[in-house]
């Protein structure tokens, strides 16, 4: 058994205003008994030793931990079915958990709900390569399912930062984005089909869906990003894009987010079919990355307020070697940009990615962090980063230590018209979270933006949807919530 010390303070007592729903039974001998008659062992952990499931209690960005004393691992969706038939009859309250890499608090419990991994159903189910059509278990790790994809000449249309840990049923049940959305689309996009089990136990299935179905509601859609609310994912079906046979990078150092985004609109009109990614880091993200990567070389010479990544794939590697360093010469000789890094091969393609990949566990690694996912027009990004970032500052809170905050940096996906705003801090404490909300979703709100764009609701933004969304939307959302799950038993005190 892994055993991790637990360093989140519980969500009970940081948040105390949120109550257990005493509606829901506290599990008892006779549970366990009857979770014992159809799990193996290596199928269920049972204990009330902290450090025994604190991997399972506490989340990534530790900042949130519940107090759950069972842990059901099942290894098929029959199994599932008859875990959630059992809660729902009992009302007992489950959270489902994928790679718990989640940023919301969305994948740990908040009280004492059961968690239910799906960390053993991890098998590769089917793949047709003349279609593409990848089917796999939802456990399976999102590196597995890129690692066989690529083995058989495919990609899995989707890639992240926490790839060696999240799962892929965990990426559809958050709606996760990514580094490519801006050339693979979204998962509400690729998902062919589902197999998800309802509250009740029934199995819903249209996993082996085809690329074009019209015949009534596509009812796939309402748990692509439902964050577990009303069924666990079991299975997905999925469209693999044809590997590229060339990729390619640029990083690029910028002194300012308008020539950000005229570089955006650059590489749109002279990559246009090839390009695959465009990213942003500002120079508060590189900082910290730079310390965390320790001996690792920079990409550029000299430091800049905002680097851009942006990637190729294409299928003919000269034809867009070409293309980027015509590119490239163009933006130095027009002095668009002051400095640009080509990669010269594949070591030096994945070197120019760890820079960009590494900015989350960067910032998470001097503490904890406060973090902000928003969707914004492309002129308005950067200035909520800013805005944060002026107000911590106004404030007296960001320096060296003993001040809590360490840097509070942006970072994100130009492609998509999404930031991410992560503030790395030595500890979490009630005058900063203050001082960022409401002041955040405020912000957000005064610029018709979304305050979740990709990492989804959870706990964190439970209450703050109409920030983003209007009464009637959030009505709905409750009804949808209600009709699928009329006990309440999943995911219990989070988004909606
Ligand atoms: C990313 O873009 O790196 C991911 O959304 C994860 C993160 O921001 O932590
Ligand atoms: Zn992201």
């Amino acid at each position: 058994m892994t055993k991790v010390l637990p360093t989140a303070q519980l969500t009970a007592e940081a948040y105390p205003k949120v109550k257990r729903n005493p509606d829901f039974k506290i599990l008892d001998a006779d549970d366990l008994k009857f979770f014992q008659t159809f799990l193996d062992n290596d199928e269920l952990i049972h204990s009330s030793i902290a450090e025994e499931t604190a991997s399972f209690n506490q989340d990534w960005m530790k900042k949130y931990r519940g107090q759950s004393n069972l842990i059901l691992l099942p290894k098929s969706t029959e199994k599932v079915s008859q875990i959630l038939k059992y809660c729902n009859e009992n009302k007992l309250a489950v959270v489902p958990q994928g790679g718990n890499t989640d940023l919301v608090g969305a994948s740990v419990p908040v009280f004492d709900e059961i968690i239910l991994s799906l960390r053993n159903m991890n098998k590769i189910r089917d793949f047709n390569h003349v279609s593409g059509t990848f089917k796999c278990d939802a456990g399976v790790v999102m590196r597995d399912a890129h690692k066989f994809l690529h083995d058989h000449d495919h990609i899995f249309p989707l890639d992240l930062p926490s790839r060696n840990n999240c799962q892929v049923g965990g990426v559809v049940s958050t709606n996760a984005g990514g580094l490519n959305l801006l050339r693979y689309g979204s998962l509400h996009g690729n998902v062919l089909g589902l197999e998800v089990v309802l509250p009740n136990g029934e199995v819903i299935s249209n996993i082996n869906a085809l690329r074009k179905d019209n015949t009534g509601y596509d009812l796939k859609q309402l748990f692509i990003g439902a964050e577990g609310t009303i069924g666990v994912i079991t299975g997905v079906s999925i469209l693999a894009a044809a590997k590229p046979k060339a990729l390619n990078a640029i990083f690029i150092g910028i002194d300012s987010f308008d020539t950000v985004q005229n570089l955006f609109l650059k590489a749109k009109n002279e990559l246009s079919e090839i390009l695959s990614a465009f990213e942003f880091m500002d120079r508060g993200s590189i900082e910290c990355t730079i310390e965390y990567l320790k001996d690792m070389p920079f990409p550029l010479k000299n430091q800049h307020n905002f680097y851009v990544l942006i990637e190729t794939s294409g299928s003919m590697k000269k034809h867009d070697d070409e293309k980027l360093e015509a590119f490239l010469s163009s933006a130095l000789e027009t002095k668009l940009i002051s400095e640009g890094n080509l990669a010269k091969n594949e070591e030096e393609y994945n070197a120019l990615w760890t820079w960009r990949k590494s900015v989350p566990p960067a910032c998470n690694s001097y503490g904890g962090m406060y973090k902000y996912d928003m969707s914004l027009e492309l002129k308005d990004l950067y200035s909520v980063s800013e805005a944060v970032t002026k107000r911590l500052n106004a404030a007296g809170l960001i320096g060296d230590a003993p001040k809590p905050v360490v840097k509070s940096v942006g970072y994100g996906h130009v492609g998509d018209g999404n930031i991410h705003l992560n503030i790395a801090v030595r500890e979490f404490t009630k005058e900063i979270e203050n001082l960022l909300e409401p002041f955040v979703y405020e912000y957000i709100a005064s610029k018709r933006g979304s305050i979740s764009a990709e990492h989804g609701v959870g706990f964190h933004k439970k209450g703050h949807l109409h920030y983003s969304r209007s009464d009637i939307e959030i009505r709905f959302m409750k009804d949808i919530r209600k009709h699928y799950d009329p006990n309440g038993i999943l995911n219990p005190y989070k988004y909606v």
